[in-house]
């Protein structure tokens, strides 16, 4: 699928599958999410812009580049989207952080917008959204809808676990979205949980259930 990346390596697939495992703990299931995280913001950010700088080495001065840290806001779906916010701040520490609440109603499946507080001049910068799961993609198409009526021109999404169906969904709506995840999975279920998945995402990271 065009603009999708999933991320194809042994490191990712022994991980998940710890991450995916119902016995696997609170504990554990969140360091595991952070680590995942980090690797797809490291993937998500290789066409980061880099300004030039000149330095000294303790045996030379050379010139070298920095990347401009000021080009980006990550901005979580709440609740879940948080547990990858740990791993994406510490590769881009100075990054501004949004968020955006919202919930999938039980019965039909929508997402349910309750907060949305995003940094100053938002639409300057890159926004790299945050959610483990993509599952129909309603809360994708949402999430991308308010930032692009906030003037936000360039916009990421990252996740743990994606679904065919939500992939599909949001690659064909925005086409200018890229789309970077650990797995694609088979499909959705009848409750819209994907399979195999990894269950409810929040629910795992917060030990709420
Ligand atoms: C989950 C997940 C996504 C959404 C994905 O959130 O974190 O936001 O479902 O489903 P979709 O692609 O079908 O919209 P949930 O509604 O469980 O809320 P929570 O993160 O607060 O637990
Ligand atoms: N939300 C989750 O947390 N898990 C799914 O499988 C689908 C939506």
């Amino acid at each position: 699928m065009k603009n999708v990346i999933e991320l194809k390596h042994p490191l990712i697939e022994h991980k998940l599958s710890i991450l995916r495992d119902k016995n696997t703990s609170t504990k554990e299931f969140r360091e595991l999410i952070k680590e995942i995280s980090m690797i797809l913001c490291y993937e998500a950010l290789n066409d980061a812009k880099l300004d030039p700088v000149t330095i000294e080495t303790p045996i030379k001065k050379m010139k070298t580049h920095r990347m401009n840290e000021d080009q980006y806001a990550f901005i979580p779906i709440l609740r879940a989207g948080l547990g990858m916010l740990d791993g994406v701040i510490s590769v881009v520490p100075t990054a501004k952080v949004g968020h955006i609440g919202m919930y999938r109603d039980e019965k039909t499946f929508e997402p349910v917008n309750y907060f949305f507080k995003v940094p100053e001049g938002i639409e300057k910068r890159e926004v790299i959204l945050l959610d483990p799961m993509l599952a129909t993609g309603g809360s994708a198409e949402d999430a991308i809808e308010l930032l692009k009526s906030k003037g936000v021109g360039k916009i990421k999404f990252l996740c743990i676990i994606a679904a065919p169906e939500g992939l599909k969904r949001v690659t064909e709506k925005y086409p200018d979205v890229k789309i970077y995840t650990s797995c694609i999975d088979e499909k959705l279920n009848n409750n819209k949980y994907i399979v195999p998945g990894l269950g409810d995402a929040g629910d795992r990271i917060f030990g709420t259930k």
